[in-house]
């Protein structure tokens, strides 16, 4: 989990099975640990909360020839002379944007992406769950109760896997709809998807890096031509929308329009589904938590929040300094690439107790965790995200009190949106 010398080693066999120790390590031997690989790391909770709201850089142009950020930007444009068409939007998104451009597209973006938009989804969320619980109870040869009865789970039935039934489909349909995607569009879309949120994560493979790159300029294509669809045929969705959005005689350009579609189609689903996942898996292996919520439905909402505490589904954000940062009793320099570890700092006992590394689904404290971030980029889709997962979570426990492991998890790999391939379960 850490090299000989106590650095950071995310590469290290069984990290992304179990990170936990690693970030314990770090917290507790070097909070701000200088790597030697180009990059310093965060672990602390105060730290981490201090920096995201500290307004430093977002854009990796503003870090030293020698981080690995551009590095790895460098690599992608060696592995691949088209990436240079793909420029273009790589960057735009305000995700990868400071002031006054992250402003701009943020204020637009929000104008469309409204909490009220969110809250209108709630009763097709619902619908997508229970049809979703119907598959998982048929699976799980749990019997005809189609219905949603509590007991639904019964005895025997050969398992299912809860990531294909549940986790995925619920955060990919949502978006797909908001964003007024074609149904024949899905597999493909959803295939490029998978690649592209692989540019979050460290890669030093270059075929890998064309990959993605490719991903990305066919992502493009369709993200253009449902927009050229929208613009001639407008809908009562949020892509039709951003097209319109406009504040002050501002508008997105259509390349900052393609980057925030791409932004929000990949934030949309791949961060969600690991909530959902890796949540039901926490409570899995706590049986007594399950069994809190199905006493207790209204205690949903909540137990999310200790979900995302627990097992953060994006688990690192990162910021450029634009000054030199004092912190810890040392000093980051300027330009310098700091990986900022929100899984860390959800499990810091100096935050939360004692028991950080425990879930307790009515840990009080529990909404202090930072897995959406914090400062100018905190996640746009955070409200979204905890629709989705109360609804799933609090109609889960009402019909599978009985809900178990059914075989060994089968993580997905990846150090930062890191979540489950599979999650066999057995209705109990
Ligand atoms: C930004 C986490 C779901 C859209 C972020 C950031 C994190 C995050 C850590 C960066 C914050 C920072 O650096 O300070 C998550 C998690 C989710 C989730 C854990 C689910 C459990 C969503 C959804 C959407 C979304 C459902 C949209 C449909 C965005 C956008 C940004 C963002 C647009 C960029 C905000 C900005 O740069 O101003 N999210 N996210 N996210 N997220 Fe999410």
């Amino acid at each position: 989990m850490a090299d000989a010398d106590g650095f950071f080693d995310p590469f290290a066999p069984g990290f992304t099975d179990d990170p936990y120790p690693a970030y314990r390590r770090l917290r507790e031997e070097d909070p701000v640990q200088e790597h030697p690989f180009g990059f310093w790391i965060l672990s602390r909770h105060e730290d981490v909360s201090a920096l995201l709201r500290s307004g430093h850089s977002v854009d990796y142009r503003n870090t030293e020839e020698n981080s690995v950020a551009r590095l790895q930007a460098d690599a992608m444009l060696q592995a691949d002379p088209e990436f240079a068409e793909s420029i273009d939007t790589y960057g735009l998104s305000m995700l990868d944007r400071d002031p006054p451009d992250h402003t701009r597209l943020r204020g637009l973006v929000s104008k469309v992406f409204t909490p009220r938009s969110v809250a209108a989804l709630e009763p097709f969320v619902t619908e997508l769950v229970d049809d979703a619980l119907d598959r998982l109870a048929e699976e799980c040869g749990a019997g005809g109760d189609g219905g949603g009865g509590a007991g639904g789970g019964g005895a025997g039935g050969s398992g299912a896997d809860l990531i294909s039934t549940l986790a995925f489909p619920i955060p990919f349909a949502v978006i797909s709809r908001m964003l007024g995607i074609p149904d024949a569009d899905h597999d493909r879309i959803r295939q490029l998807s998978g690649l592209l949120v692989r540019t979050l994560e460290p890669v030093g493979d270059p075929e890998l890096l064309v990959r993605i790159n490719r991903a990305r300029l066919a992502m493009q294509e369709i993200v253009r031509g449902l927009i050229d669809a929208k613009r001639a045929h407008p809908g009562d969705d949020l892509l039709t929308a951003l097209i319109a959005a406009e504040s002050d005689g501002d508008r997105l350009t259509d390349e900052e329009l393609v980057a925030q579609v791409i932004l929000l189609y990949v934030a949309g689903h791949e961060t969600t589904v690991n909530l959902i996942g890796n949540g039901t898996l926490a409570l899995l292996r706590a049986p007594g938590e399950l069994k809190k919520l199905h006493d207790a439905p209204e205690l949903a909402g909540h137990a999310v929040e200790e979900l995302l505490r627990y097992d953060a589904p994006v688990q690192q954000s990162r910021r450029i300094t634009l000054a030199p940062y004092e912190v810890g009793g040392k000093v980051i320099p300027r330009g310098a690439f700091v990986i900022v570890a929100l899984a860390s700092a959800n499990r810091d006992e100096a935050a939360f107790g004692p028991d950080a590394s425990e879930l307790r689904v009515d840990r009080p404290n529990a909404r202090n965790h930072v897995s959406f971030g914090g400062g100018p980029h905190h996640c746009l889709g955070a409200a979204l995200a905890r629709l989705e997962a109360r609804v799933a979570v609090e109609r889960l426990a009402a019909r599978f009190p009985g809900l178990a492991l059914a075989g060994a998890p089968v993580w997905n790999g990846r150090i930062n949106l890191r979540g489950l391939e599979r999650l066999p379960v057995s209705a109990g």
